[in-house]
């Protein structure tokens, strides 16, 4: 019998219309860049974009939401082209915000791969992982029983520690045991006591299911969420290679159309086909499809960085098979079409796609052979196994636009290293000069009225810095900062989540010094006395041996602040009006980040 072929897209509709059925509200999937002023570059996971509702807010959804959502991972672009890896992919997610826990999360799982209704999977092919438990939560017996009740046999359960079966979003944050499926994908049927455990090469995870009803503060500190919450995730890609038992991604629907346009515009432009080369290709440009629809451009920093790196990685493997024309546009039309049914993000912005690939690739392409050329001519100066300067590398990028990562790639497959510290001091250099350059038209800004919400704001900062440290110890440092006319945002050092009362009496002390009234000067000393007399500065070692200092005195008198500073502050606290804490969150391992605003309305009290 011919065996059944399966969709991702019919897989996907039905995973769906499975949790509709269970009462779950389905959300469409978050852009692929998360809110504004987070510390990820991307949404990872699909729990990611409803961290706010893991740590107790409400969902307007309700306590049951499934979708599909659009995550990128860089972390292991290197393994691209590979059978599995892929950049972008698609998580299946289904969760409940202090709903259902394992059990119905564990039957569902069950009931959804199972069932002839649904996928149908072959349930001898199942196995699955639990916790075997640690100092922060025990033995997951529960889940196994569970597993158990199911009818799966003992030996495929297998217990495992935090490596592989604790889930956590990041250093801190909401984390829990999970319990992971997977899918024999040998032949025939697996003996009896496989599991993951035992056989890990011929077991694929297809799906996680994390229990998560812990907080983690630090390395050392859980504690329980408000309610316990379930976090699944399948990766669209995973379950339909499995379900299909193909070799790889590649094979499956969702590349096939794209790889056969490869290998045909290789041919035609006469060049050799290389299949790693046509896989990088086929994965990158997918991801930079999302990209530019969720509204990121290339550019030299951040995400626009990620994005360069990607089309530019792609186009060096089609010059790598002797294809000089531009191609991605006209494979970036493929995916369009397959995915503009699926997300508005695409729909909307097919114009704009294309015309930015058009335009990266003809940057590109016209420098990257000269580029080559050029690292030839640098790399044949060099003794085998030598090392590429970091000043060489920098030249690459800022001349012929070639990422450090492609530098790398290039080199290492000539034996050659790259010195990358010595290229993130020439890229610190000029970065630096650029930046020194912008101080400069912050200060010929100044007279207009956006920069004065932005002198207040700082003001502000000098004065909620001074509340945090009355309120929570002098052991409080200022771990970044970054004004807008909006708001302020400020990270420091401080292990846990503050609570609501912290919160208001910084907001208290904030607003009392500005009802009062304060002066604010500035003056000129010496580093080494400065720091003696306990000023408060963030970046000694990179201060002048002449420091600035803003020193605030309230109309009581009292030193409020003195902070080595630029500057520039207000004169008076006359017009800065009601300070408010915003939003209080992690931004990091033991750190803190405030986001607040100054509400112009005249202070009651
Ligand atoms: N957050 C878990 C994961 O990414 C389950 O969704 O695997």
């Amino acid at each position: 019998m011919k065996e059944r072929k399966y969709n991702s897209r019919e897989i996907a509709s039905k995973y769906l219309e499975f949790f509709k059925a269970k009462d779950h509200a389905i959300i469409p999937s978050a852009p692929l860049v998360p809110e504004e002023d987070s510390p990820l570059l991307f949404n990872i996971a699909g729990m990611q974009p409803l961290m706010p509702y893991f740590l107790g807010k409400k969902h307007p959804g309700g306590v049951r939401i499934a979708n599909i959502q659009k995550c990128l991972r860089t972390i292991d672009i290197n393994e691209v082209g590979d059978d599995s890896h892929c950049t972008f992919f698609e998580m299946l997610g289904n969760w409940s915000l202090g709903d259902y826990f394992k059990k119905e999360s564990i039957y569902w799982s069950w009931e959804f791969l199972t069932s002839h209704k649904w996928l149908g999977l072959d349930p001898r092919l199942i196995s699955v992982t639990v916790f075997e438990g640690n100092n922060d939560a025990p033995r997951d017996n529960e889940s196994a029983k569970l597993w158990g009740s199911l009818g799966l046999d003992y030996g495929r359960i297998a217990f495992m520690g935090s490596d592989d079966n604790w889930w956590a979003v990041g250093e801190t944050g909401p984390c829990g045991p999970d319990t992971e499926i997977f899918y024999w994908i040998n032949k025939g049927l697996p003996p009896v006591g496989s599991n993951k455990k035992t056989d890990p090469e011929n077991w694929m995870e297809i799906w996680n299911n994390v229990f998560m009803e812990f907080n983690r503060l630090n390395k050392t500190t859980l504690e329980r969420l408000p309610k316990r919450n379930v976090d699944t995730g399948m990766g669209l890609e995973r379950i339909t290679v499995a379900l299909n038992r193909a070799k790889n991604i590649y094979q499956t629907d969702l590349f096939i159309d794209v790889m056969e346009k490869i290998l045909s515009l290789v041919t035609q432009n006469k060049g050799f086909y290389q299949e790693r080369s046509g896989r990088i290709i086929a994965d990158h440009l997918r991801a930079a499809i999302h990209l530019i629809g969720d509204g990121v451009l290339p550019s030299n920093i951040g995400r626009g960085y990620v994005l360069r790196r990607l089309i530019r990685r792609a186009i060096r493997e089609a010059y790598k098979m002797k294809v000089e024309k531009p191609i991605m546009s006209e494979l970036g039309r493929i995916y369009i079409k397959k995915f503009k049914n699926i997300y508005i993000s695409v729909d909307q912005n097919q114009t704009k796609i294309l015309e930015e690939l058009q335009k990266e690739e003809a940057k590109f392409t016209s420098t990257i052979k000269k580029g080559i050329i050029e690292f030839e001519k640098i790399s044949r100066d060099k003794n085998k196994e030598g090392v590429i300067s970091g000043k060489e590398v920098f030249y690459l990028f800022e001349t012929f636009g070639f990422p450090l990562e492609m530098t790398a790639e290039l080199a290492s497959e000539n034996n050659l290293a790259i010195d990358k510290k010595g290229y993130e001091k020439a890229l610190a250099d000029h970065q630096e000069k650029s930046r020194a350059n912008k101080t400069i038209k912050f200060k010929g800004g100044l007279a207009d009225r956006d920069s004065k919400e932005v002198i207040s704001l700082h003001t502000a900062c000098h004065l909620m810095l001074a509340g945090i440290r009355w309120i929570l110890g002098n052991d409080i440092y200022q771990a970044g900062s970054n004004i807008t006319p909006d708001r302020l945002r400020f990270d420091f050092n401080y292990p846990k989540k503050l609570t609501s009362q912290q919160i208001k009496k910084i907001e208290d002390f904030v607003n009392r010094k500005i009802a009062m009234g304060f002066s604010i000067k500035k003056t000129k000393e010496s580093k080494k006395a400065a720091r003696t007399r306990g000023v408060m500065g963030s970046f000694w070692n990179k201060y002048p041996d002449l420091v600035q200092i803003y020193k605030i005195v309230d109309k009581n008198g009292e030193i409020v602040s003195e902070e080595i500073c630029g500057g520039p502050h207000v004169d008076s606290s006359k017009n800065m009006g009601k300070f408010r804490i915003i939003k209080e969150e992690s931004s990091g391992s033991g750190v803190r980040r405030i986001k607040a605003i100054l509400q112009k309305e005249k202070i009651l009290n």
